[in-house]
């Protein structure tokens, strides 16, 4: 049978397929032998547009928004992401104009990942403690030219590291307490450059607190941490990861520090770990099929909660999309009020810039 949803000859009619009413007549419950004796009818509210408008329970809108941009070396660069359709790998330059992009759009915050030129990873991911790094160069030179706009940068190694992963590798294991130390000098070199919210994404513990106590003590204490507390290790990074190239080099799989997509409970220890070790917000990763999550973190805790829509996510909507087989705009948007309903304070979304722009024409 096929699937009708708002269809005009559907609309407005209030329960019998059969009799077609024309629309002054709508409001009369039509009168025949089947009519049931109902007194709550939910359709009621959901006849007509302006109704439907009154007993909406949730709203999207461009400050609920943080745009993932990618940034690479050069100058004019707007190199696509095969992966990512309509996303690019963006040059400095073109990153300033993204971001004045997003302010004309109200877009609050923007967050950048760079795709570090291989030549400069290795074992240790040294080249995130330079501090003319890629991001600390977009940062700074959007902080110079649109200085309004918040900016969140990935504290976490992987687009440096020459193996492709989140920490120090030592025989083929994940150091903690030494990657710590390393992304707490990370978040310093970010933070010093004008980064407004320090986002670790890497899953080691006690990170929260090392970043925090080193922010403090080095006069940053009003950049805020927002912690990718439950972050799954998930098989929807796929995409971002080329888009940063750690796709080539990741030896292995991160499932020893992200977590694993059977549990729940975990997620909520997670939560309060980053929440008592001083985070401002916390995020949920990947989106959509941890709504379960970002619901049950956010009625647990009431603090400020984000959630991921990760790249692989973005992708199956655009590949649907690209081939007809979803109404892409409409996917977009019932997937951005779905983190809304579920408990979400704002997304992190590829779909920043177009959802922004059918926003502002009065379209979502
Ligand atoms: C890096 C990082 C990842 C993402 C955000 N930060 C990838 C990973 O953990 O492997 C994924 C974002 C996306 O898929 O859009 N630590």
């Amino acid at each position: 049978m096929a699937i009708k949803f708002g269809r005009p000859s559907e609309r407005g009619r209030p329960s019998s397929p059969r009799v077609a009413l024309p629309h002054a007549n709508e409001a009369k419950v039509e009168e025949s032998a089947d009519r049931l004796d109902l007194a709550v009818r939910p359709r009621r509210g959901r006849r007509a547009e302006w109704a439907r408008r009154m007993v909406r329970e949730h709203v999207l809108t461009t400050n609920d928004l943080i745009w993932p941009l990618f940034v690479v070396d050069g100058a004019k660069v707007r190199a696509p992401v095969a992966s990512m359709p309509g996303v690019e790998r963006l040059s400095v330059d073109e990153v300033v104009r993204a971001a004045e992009h997003a302010a004309k759009l109200t877009i609050p915050c923007l967050a950048l990942f760079p795709y570090t030129d291989p030549a400069r990873r290795d074992e240790t991911g040294s080249e995130a403690l330079n501090a003319d790094n890629l991001v600390c160069r977009a940062i700074r030179a959007i902080k110079k030219e649109v200085p309004d706009i918040g900016v969140l940068c990935d504290v976490a190694l992987d687009p440096y590291t020459s193996h492709g992963h989140d920490g120090l590798m030592r025989d083929g294991v994940i150091l903690n307490d030494e990657t710590v130390a390393v992304l707490v000098r990370q978040a310093l070199v970010q933070a010093e450059a004008g980064c407004d919210i320090i986002a670790p994404s890497d899953m080691m513990d006690g990170r929260v607190g090392a970043i925090r106590r080193a922010l403090d003590g080095a006069g940053f204490s009003s950049v805020l941490i927002m912690a990718y507390a439950a972050k799954y290790a998930s098989a929807f990074y796929g995409p971002f990861r080329d888009a940063v190239g750690s796709n080539a080099t990741l030896i292995g799989d991160k499932r020893t520090y992200q977590m694993d997509p059977a549990n729940a409970d975990e997620a909520l220890r997670e939560v309060k770990l980053d929440i008592e070790e001083g985070a401002d917000m916390i995020m949920v990763k990947p989106g959509m099929p941890y709504l379960d999550i970002l619901h049950c973190v956010k009625a647990t805790f009431r603090v400020p909660t984000f959630a991921y829509q990760v790249s692989g996510e973005y992708a199956m909507i655009m590949a649907a999309a690209g081939n007809g087989w979803l109404e892409g705009d409409k996917a977009m948007t019932e997937s951005l009020i779905a983190f809304k309903r579920a408990g979400a304070d704002g997304v992190l979304t590829y779909f920043a810039p177009m959802i922004a722009e059918r926003l502002k024409k009065g379209g979502a």
